[in-house]
């Protein structure tokens, strides 16, 4: 399980040292990895309103075909479009679903947004069925906290 108190202060460190959110999500999405064996493929994708499409900016695991995801497809746009983190126990059961591999059983999606603004999410998938707690869940919610701390203050 990911311990949301060491990964946030790394990224705290991170920002006091100077390193900009690129650098601070590949880092956050190797250790959120590395948190855990059960995380066969984490990644972030970064949410463009524009065109209203999430575009992924960093992963480990294996290559995915989904690297543009439109707003409302899949467990990754349907997050954004319902504005609400996804915790899928069984992704067969998803009739939109957009597999990454054929082995992935459960997701998780949680959001970065700072009130009504998204700024992207967190995917994780597990080759393990009903992968994430909720205690699970809330620790990624913490980290992903304090990702959109980062897109607030590189923007001032
Ligand atoms: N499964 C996701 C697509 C992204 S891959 O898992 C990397 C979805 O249904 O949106």
């Amino acid at each position: 399980m990911v311990e949301a108190g060491r990964l946030i202060k790394r990224i705290q460190e991170m920002r006091e040292e100077g390193y900009l959110s690129d650098a601070i999500l590949r880092a956050t999405v190797k250790d959120i990895r590395a948190s855990d064996p059960k995380y066969d493929w984490v990644g972030v994708y970064l949410f463009n309103p524009d065109e209203n499409i999430l575009w992924l900016h960093n992963y480990v695991g294996p290559s995915t075909e989904h690297a543009r995801i439109p707003v409302g497809q899949g467990v990754c746009g349907t997050a954004v479009a319902e504005r609400k983190n996804q915790n899928v126990p069984d992704v067969t059961k998803v009739s939109n679903y957009l597999a990454c591999s054929p082995r992935t059983k459960s997701e998780l999606v949680v959001l970065i947004r700072a009130g009504d603004e998204i700024f992207g999410q967190i995917d994780i998938d597990s080759n393990t069925p009903d992968a994430f707690t909720k205690d699970e869940q809330e620790s990624i919610e913490l980290v992903a906290e304090k990702l959109a701390e980062v897109f607030m203050a590189e923007r001032r």
